[in-house]
């Protein structure tokens, strides 16, 4: 597509298919998995897990020309992270964020467990010593930034130089600042992951997550793991996908000035502990995500005394939606610290992901539930995961 255009502009003519008279604006939504052959003497498109089709091609040019390199679509954003493990040889050595979204570390703690498929090691990101002196001894680098659900930020140039003079590759997964907050190809890494389930498909009715690669031979690669290992996206989904891509810009924008607003408001309100959004000055990532963000994004997270408090403001929500996942049009919460995989979290942390709503319904809403639960939480209320094993997003 042509450079020259701004993102929302390529975000709503990207992604089309045949521009001859008479053919519908969008690419329809294909549900095949067989195509008429080719001539013996031509190669075709034969079979969908073998050669995409054009639906999810419609998705991985548009997420593709936004992040600066060929895209390939899977059937979840998990999916999309092992297809990039998978590519490491046996015992490759994996650096990854202790804060971060719990099915990568399952993953990888799987692999470890099953012979060391990757010998892995977690680091708290925010500590630049640790994470500096373990890419110094890594085959790839892992990085999620901003982090789920603390909303570190770390900075992928750096990192990314680190482990170029250390022979180490960079994955990053994108999902919590989208391809119109940072584009982490640029910035040096090897690879970009979204989960398009969350602020891509931005409609919480689907699963699907994209791969973003640097070198066309990784594409190649990373193409070959889908058609082997058979983690295709579903035809709806990758219809799906691309229409909520389309308004992708007009929500962020939307959700971003609500998440400053909340963010703000929620800091100064007394039931309130610290309040992680990186596009608080005082936070300790703002300078970091000012720098390498266009913006701070749509989640924050808002701590409360403890576990018992934070369960009943969940409750007492009447328009922000008590549920885990995140980067939909509606406003969801949910306290991390129940969920296994997430030891490090404070027990009273609420992970807030902001929707379309009005600013000042969901500050209403917050607002009441903080003031009835601080009456009504059981007292001494702790730590404790209360949820069957799992990693919800
Ligand atoms: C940051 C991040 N990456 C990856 C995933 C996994 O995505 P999916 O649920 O589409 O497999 C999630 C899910 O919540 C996530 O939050």
């Amino acid at each position: 597509m042509d450079q020259g255009l701004r993102v929302e502009t390529r975000l709503a003519v990207g992604g089309r298919g045949n521009h001859e008279p008479g053919q519908s604006l969008n690419v329809p939504i294909i549900p095949a998995s067989n195509f008429r052959a080719a001539p013996p003497d031509v190669i075709g498109r034969e079979y969908s897990r073998d050669d995409g089709t054009p639906g999810w091609e419609a998705l991985e040019g548009l997420i593709g020309d936004l992040e600066g390199g060929p895209a390939v679509s899977f059937s979840s954003g998990m999916a999309a992270i092992a297809a990039v493990l998978e590519l490491l040889p046996v015992g490759a050595r994996v650096v990854a964020p202790r804060d971060s979204y719990t099915a990568l570390r399952g993953l990888l703690a799987d692999g470890a467990a099953a012979g060391d498929r990757w010998r892995s090691r977690i680091v708290d990101m925010t500590d630049a010593g640790d994470l500096l002196a373990a890419v110094a001894d890594a085959d790839l680098v892992w990085l999620e930034t901003p982090s789920n659900p603390l909303l570190d930020v770390v900075g992928i140039a750096e990192v990314a130089q680190a482990a170029a003079a250390a022979g180490a590759l960079v994955a990053v997964d994108n999902t919590f600042a989208t391809p119109l907050l940072q584009n982490p190809l640029d910035l040096g890494a090897d690879f970009v992951v979204h989960s398009a389930t969350k602020s891509i498909g931005g409609h919480s009715d689907l699963l699907l997550g994209l791969v973003v690669c640097r070198r066309p031979e990784d594409r190649a690669r990373l193409s070959r793991r889908r058609e082997v290992a058979g983690a295709t996206p579903g035809a709806l989904e990758a219809f799906l996908a691309l229409r909520g891509a389309r308004t992708l810009a007009v929500r962020l924008r939307q959700e971003q000035e609500t998440a400053g607003e909340l963010a703000r408001r929620l800091a100064a309100h007394p039931a309130v502990g610290r309040v992680r959004y990186p596009g608080l000055p005082d936070d300790p990532n703002h300078a970091r995500a000012a720098a390498q963000m266009r913006g701070f994004g749509t989640v924050l997270s808002l701590e409360l005394p403890d576990a018992g408090t934070a369960d009943a403001v969940c409750a007492a929500l009447r328009v922000i939606s008590h549920a885990t996942s995140l980067g939909g049009v509606e406003s969801t919460i949910e306290r991390r610290a129940k969920l296994p995989g997430q030891e490090h979290v404070p027990a009273g942390l609420l992970r807030l992901s902001v929707g379309c709503e009005h600013v000042e319904d969901l500050w209403t809403d917050l607002r009441i539930a903080l003031e009835t639960s601080a009456a009504t939480a059981p007292a001494g209320s702790a730590v404790g995961s209360t949820v069957a094993a799992g990693s919800h997003p």
